[in-house]
């Protein structure tokens, strides 16, 4: 395993590593999020949003939303009435996003403190479930993306946006040298964070299955007609299956 250093101090507890290290730099996450991509993390969640066929009658659940960055995605697209639930086990990262929403006068971004691992909702209660960037963080990976498909309706859609390893050659070389060494050092100063934040992130992605080991796992959980897009030279994926 190569998790940031502190993981490698809590091996047997990733969930209250990865709760505490978004604790830490919720209130830069955003910034950092915008800087670190170049802006483009944008354009793959309104991408994500496009793939997810929502429209206004839409019942959605975001799940491990953060900032409610993708719940603001939705709502762009989807319009402010937009019927969006945001779903999180991290208080500092939600409460982040309700200032941001509240400051911008948005009402939509409806905040719940839940573990994706055990979604507090009946089954089939959603016509899409997202989640933008956390599956990766999730500590059970099957776990998550089956509590995912359970609260889907029959029918619905789960999307999934995630970072993936690029396979060009010369795209992989450059990917790799800016996210192991130079966005860690970026991340980490501005965040001030002492855990190693920004180290886990491409630790993290290196862990993580590829597009298509994600795909079969998605089809294990239970999702048929699963297929995947890949953006910006293939560095990140969007998955999207159906429940049945
Ligand atoms: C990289 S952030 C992504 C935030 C947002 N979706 C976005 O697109 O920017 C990952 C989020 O997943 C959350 N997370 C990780 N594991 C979780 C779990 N088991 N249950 C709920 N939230 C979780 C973290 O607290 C964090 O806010």
């Amino acid at each position: 395993m190569t998790w940031g250093r502190s993981w490698l101090k809590m091996e047997t507890n990733k969930g209250r590593y990865v709760q505490q290290i978004f604790s830490s730099i919720a209130k830069r996450y955003d910034f950092l999020n915008s800087l670190l991509s170049l802006s483009l993390d944008r354009s793959w969640r309104e991408f994500a949003v496009r793939l997810s066929a929502s429209s206004k009658d839409s019942r959605v659940l975001d799940v491990c939303t953060g900032t409610g960055e993708l719940a603001l995605a939705y709502a762009e697209e989807i319009g402010q009435h937009a019927n969006i639930l945001s779903t999180d086990f991290c208080f500092n990262m939600l409460a982040v996003g309700q200032e941001k929403f509240k400051n911008r006068n948005l009402s939509f971004f409806i905040p719940i403190e839940a573990d994706t691992l055990k979604l507090p909702f009946r089954d089939g209660a959603f016509d899409i479930v997202s989640v933008g960037f956390g599956i990766r963080n999730v500590s059970h990976l099957r776990k998550g993306l089956s509590e995912m498909v359970r609260v889907a309706a029959p029918g619905g859609r789960v999307v999934v946006l995630e970072f993936t390893q690029p396979v060009l050659p010369v795209v992989k070389q450059v990917y790799y040298f800016y996210f192991k060494k130079i966005l860690p050092l970026i991340g980490n100063l501005i965040s001030k964070n002492r855990d190693d934040a920004y180290g886990y992130l491409p630790s993290s992605v290196m862990e993580f299955p590829d597009c298509y080991q994600l795909l079969a796992i998605m089809e294990e959980c239970g999702l048929v007609n699963v297929n995947y897009y890949l953006r910006t030279f293939g560095i990140v994926a969007v998955h999207v299956g159906n429940k049945e």
